[in-house]
């Protein structure tokens, strides 16, 4: 297939001129006002565009061609617009230039070099194109890819991967944070579902009184306001998977209609007249602890016991501190391009995200570095980027220095105390001099008052 070309040119003349030159090797589309020019930009998607700055309503100016340059880019800024101008209008050309044209011709047109500059302008296009096609797959294959090589996480694959074999219901339960989505997310594609969709609801954001109508829709009539008949989240499900996510926020009287598909997989519209039959898969995710719940009556049982048969567990990433240097690089490439360069992190970042003890889980763990891959000056990432330098915990980390400096008092008190202040004893116990005691006191700030 030809290449698509879009010639903006009011003149007639030079209009059929370019397209008679060109048309053995584009398909050459003309315009010669710029309402046209963008309908055919949004119709027909051409590559590349050359374009005459000087066009009705002001054609020895330039304002209509440099907004029409923007309205083009903007539809689709991949698009190569070469800029065909006067030679007195070479400064207005390079302002072209500068709004994201991709280069500009003189006029009158030397047809053989105009055909260099615009095969150069597709070839540019091409690569561009194959490049962002690659990124896309990149960022595809990244995004719902679970890493971890903990071995929790390789637990929760592996039993998510069995229970995406049959329709049981699953329970994901684990801090905010901890990946409960993704997983779900995960099964539903290891499933025999995969090619219908996965429906997310999150009981905790809907009203307790428009819940209902929201999981199990309703009838035309069915109250006030319900002037035509509305499918659920059970009937969008149909065939797929219905992701239940804070689970432990349904209100008590739809945890029994929930129980009640769960045993016959059937469900009641709304101001229904009878059940009907619906295939779909239930994902339940709760950071809560339903059991508590149960046993302060704010959960069913019945219906507890029934989701928890097949429970996963997603361990915080504190617990798993051999899988954040894994995320940490997942999420450095997921979000590479967000800079121009792909970054690293430094010795002290990776070891301050080792001693942080992540109270947001991965979702932070993903925050922290697509901020730093923002915000640090060169290809280092280092803590404070992160946002962790002053987060290093002084009980635990020191330097060398330090900790000689803490050994050195603790031991002088401790030497003054037994010999009840006696420097001469205490400097001969501690095999130093009475003027290095004296010092080293000093320096601590260490006084005995006998
Ligand atoms: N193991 C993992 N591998 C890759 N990305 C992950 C992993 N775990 C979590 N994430 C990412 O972290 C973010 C939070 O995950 P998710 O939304 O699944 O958490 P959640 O448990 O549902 O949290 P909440 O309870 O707050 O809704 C998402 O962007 C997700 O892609
Ligand atoms: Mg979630």
């Amino acid at each position: 297939m030809k290449p698509v070309l879009l010639v903006v040119e009011d003149d007639e003349n030079i209009a059929s001129q370019m397209k008679w030159a060109l048309s053995d090797q584009y398909e050459v589309l003309l315009s010669s006002n710029a309402g046209l020019a963008i309908d055919i930009v949004k119709n027909n998607k051409p590559h590349l565009v050359t374009l005459d700055l000087g066009l009705p309503p002001d054609p020895d100016g330039s304002t209509e061609g440099l907004n029409l340059l923007g309205d083009i880019l903007e539809i689709d800024k991949n698009i190569k617009v070469v800029i065909v101008s006067g030679n007195s209008e070479r400064e207005v050309a390079l302002r072209a230039i500068s709004k994201g044209a991709y280069d500009h011709f003189g006029k009158p047109i030397d047809i053989d070099e105009l055909k260099y500059v615009l095969k150069r302008a597709h070839y540019v296009f091409s690569l561009e194109k194959e490049y962002h096609e690659m990124e896309m797959a990149l960022h595809r294959s990244i995004d719902g890819e679970i890493i971890g090589s903990s071995k929790a996480m390789l637990e929760a694959q592996a039993i998510a991967r069995k229970v995406a074999t049959n329709d049981i219901p699953v329970l994901i339960t684990g801090e905010s944070g901890t990946g409960k989505e993704i997983l779900a997310r995960y099964i539903h594609q290891h499933s025999r579902r995969n090619k219908n969709d996965l429906v997310p609801l999150n009981c905790g954001a809907i009203p307790e009184n428009l819940m209902e109508s929201e999981l199990f829709g309703y009838e035309k009539g069915a109250f006030t306001g319900a002037h035509t008949r509305r499918q659920g989240k059970f009937e969008g499900a149909d065939g797929g998977t219905l992701f239940l996510d804070e689970i432990g926020e349904l209100p008590l009287p739809l945890q029994v209609k929930l129980l009640r598909f769960l045993q016959d997989n059937k469900i009641e519209r709304v101001g229904g007249k009878g059940l009907i039959d619906v295939d779909v898969k239930i994902i339940a995710a709760t950071n809560r602890v339903l059991k508590e719940m149960v046993s302060e009556g704010l959960f069913r049982d019945d219906l507890y016991y029934r989701l928890a048969v097949i429970t996963i567990d997603l361990p915080p990433l504190r617990e798993k501190k051999e899988d954040v240097l894994l995320l940490a690089n997942h999420f450095l490439l997921k979000y590479s391009h967000y800079s121009n360069r792909q970054k690293y992190l430094s010795q002290g970042a990776m070891d301050s995200m080792q001693t942080y003890n992540w109270p947001g889980n991965v979702r932070e763990l993903e925050n922290k570095i697509r901020r730093a891959i923002t915000l640090s000056d060169g290809i280092v990432i280092s803590s404070k980027d992160l946002g962790l330098g002053l987060i290093k915990d002084p009980e635990i980390i020191y330097d060398l220095a330090t900790a000689k400096q803490m050994l050195e008092k603790k031991y002088i008190i401790e030497a003054l105390a037994r010999h009840k202040g006696i420097a001469s004893k205490v400097s001969k116990e501690l095999d130093i001099s009475r003027p290095t005691l004296t010092g080293l006191m000093k320096k601590y700030g260490i006084e005995y008052n006998k």
